[in-house]
């Protein structure tokens, strides 16, 4: 059986694509350190503003007896709650957020932070935030912290445009 030498051309062609393309979701898992999140942890959506962890004075940053930094978020249409939250950089951080009504997206600009929040389930995220990448994006406070934007990348409803926060980021 002969092939053509322009199929075989395009078989070169589509095989390096896969190759490179394969290449580089290993890359970035390996150097860059993203990778989806794969929390599986269900919850009551109607009912967070009741449960131990959601409810509104347990929102926000707080420090667990290990010393681990664990961020509380809800998000609904059309805010963040808390609007605006203080994270330590080069620390290791547990972030876990629940949505209170519809799909949303969770991305914090200048990290690797960026999960869907889906209704029924708690969304979490393991990371460090890296001080020299956000503060090459982000705004300078006086006090040497840096403020990066916290915003839903996926589509909610009409005022999805508005659904933000902001991150200060404080140095190690
Ligand atoms: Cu929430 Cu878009």
């Amino acid at each position: 059986m002969s092939i053509h030498p322009l199929e075989r051309r395009w078989f070169v062609v589509a095989t390096l694509l896969v190759v490179v393309m394969g290449g580089l979701i290993v890359y970035n898992a390996a150097a860059m350190k993203i990778h989806p999140p794969s929390n599986v942890e269900t919850i009551d959506s109607t009912r967070l503003h009741l449960t131990e962890e959601f409810a509104e004075d347990k929102l926000g940053v707080a420090r667990r007896a290990d010393g681990a930094v664990v961020v509380r978020l809800v998000m609904a249409r059309y805010m963040v709650h808390p609007q605006e939250i203080t994270l330590p950089a080069e620390t290791p951080i547990v972030l876990r957020a629940a949505s209170a009504d519809v799909l949303h997206g969770l991305h914090v600009a200048g990290t690797n932070i960026g999960t869907q929040v889906v209704p029924g389930y708690v969304s979490e995220v393991r990371t460090t935030i890296r001080f020299d990448a956000v503060s090459r994006i982000g705004v300078a406070n006086p006090d040497g912290s840096v403020t990066v934007p916290l915003f839903c990348n996926e589509y909610c409803g009409l005022g999805h445009q508005s659904m933000w926060g902001r991150v200060r980021v404080t140095r190690p």
